[in-house]
């Protein structure tokens, strides 16, 4: 059944649950190829949104969440296990299906950790009744991961790892930024990180600036195609920091409170030209030190990931630079830049192939 080999050749079958933040959910994924050849084809992958719920408060309340989890968790479930003519014989899981289940992954942290109990509860109770294996998930190995779950349902993606390493990472989501020197889908050095804001929180706290509903970032990105990014000149925050100690690590929450003081000093400022110039900005910052790592440590690719991926023009301009420099560019398809459980079955299965067991318990500031 289990199977540990690094480069296993059997495919494996992997029910994922994610629970970090406001959003439920679980995939059923095959995985195959181990940390040299990983291929994936993900069956099913659903996400039940709360931000409905959680838009009253302009962000997320960590015990509405927890109750909302609480119950998603078993309607995905009915979904994700129901016999449909579209899921393939070997996952095709009527009476019993679970059976066929080969591994269960949750997602342990970062996070709100009331709203990870509920996952890694959920999960450990499936593992219990039906005896199948189950490992702890890295929310943010699943979205470094997440460049290689195909577009398409039952498309298998194998990525030519030759053509990925060494690579440069930038993980940019509500909760971090993050950029790390990989060697390899294990092996990999933390560069730096954000001091205080992370990317996606400050595209957050911007649009509730410009009075934009939440969630912000899509918003932000929206209006700014209707404004002119050369209108206002915001502070890039230390872009130009070469100092060991800063060289490649983020600040955004001076320019967001730069992005305050000009909507007070300017009653009658134009919404779309603040947040094309705020976007610009905070992208002139991530793409600028993410191919000065990318240069200085020889990488032959670049890897973006997190919400904050989901942005096209900074899809757009990394990918422009990336190309500039002959680098090659991976960026996951838009149905796993935001929060989703085929990514964490995919970080559920690297933990396996690398024998890295997380406890199964909610940790809020899990780092990777
Ligand atoms: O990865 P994610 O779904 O959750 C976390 O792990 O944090 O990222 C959510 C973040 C939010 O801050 C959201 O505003 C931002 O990603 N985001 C965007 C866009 N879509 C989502 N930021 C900029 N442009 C977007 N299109
Ligand atoms: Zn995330």
């Amino acid at each position: 059944m289990l199977q540990n080999n690094r480069n296993a050749s059997y495919t494996m079958l992997i029910l994922a649950i994610e629970t970090s933040c406001d959003e439920t959910g679980m995939s059923l994924l095959q995985a195959s190829g181990g940390v040299t050849k990983p291929k994936f084809k993900v069956i099913e992958n659903f996400v039940s949104s709360q931000i409905k719920i959680h838009a009253p408060f302009g962000g997320v309340v960590p015990n509405l969440a927890k109750r909302e989890h609480l119950k998603n968790l078993p309607i995905l479930l009915k979904r994700v296990m129901s016999h449909e003519s579209r899921v393939p014989p070997k996952a095709r899981l009527a009476k019993g299906g679970m059976s066929q289940v080969d591994l269960i992954a949750v997602t342990v942290g970062p996070g709100l950790e009331p709203a990870l109990w509920t996952g890694i509860n959920f999960a450990q109770k499936l593992s219990d009744a039906y005896k199948i294996p189950i490992v702890g998930a890295n929310h943010l190995e699943g979205h470094l991961y997440s460049f290689l779950l195909p577009k398409k349902r039952f498309m298998i993606h194998e990525s030519r790892v030759k053509t990925v390493f060494p690579a440069i990472a930038l993980i940019v989501s509500g909760g971090h930024t993050i950029l790390l020197n990989m060697k390899s889908f294990s092996r990999w050095k933390r560069l730096g990180e954000t001091r205080d804001d992370a990317a996606g929180e400050a595209f957050d706290k911007v649009a509730r600036l410009l009075e934009l509903p939440y969630p912000g970032g899509k918003e932000i990105e929206k209006i700014a195609n209707r404004g002119n990014a050369n209108s206002i000149v915001f502070p890039r925050p230390m872009m130009h920091d070469n100092s060991p100690a800063g060289a490649y690590d983020f600040s955004f929450s001076g320019l967001k409170t730069s992005v305050l003081y000009y909507i007070k000093n300017n009653p009658n400022f134009n919404k779309a030209d603040v947040a094309a110039s705020f976007q610009k900005a905070a992208f002139d910052v991530l793409v600028w030190k993410t191919i000065k790592a990318a240069r200085e440590y020889g990488a032959c690719s670049i890897l973006l990931s997190g919400g904050v991926a989901a942005n096209k023009l900074l899809r757009k301009r990394m990918k422009y630079e990336s190309k500039k420099f002959g680098l090659n560019f991976f960026v996951p398809h838009f149905t796993y830049n935001l929060d989703n459980a085929a990514m964490i079955g995919a970080a559920g299965y690297f933990a396996l192939a690398r024998k890295k067991r997380y406890s199964l318990s909610a940790m809020g500031n899990l780092e990777i």
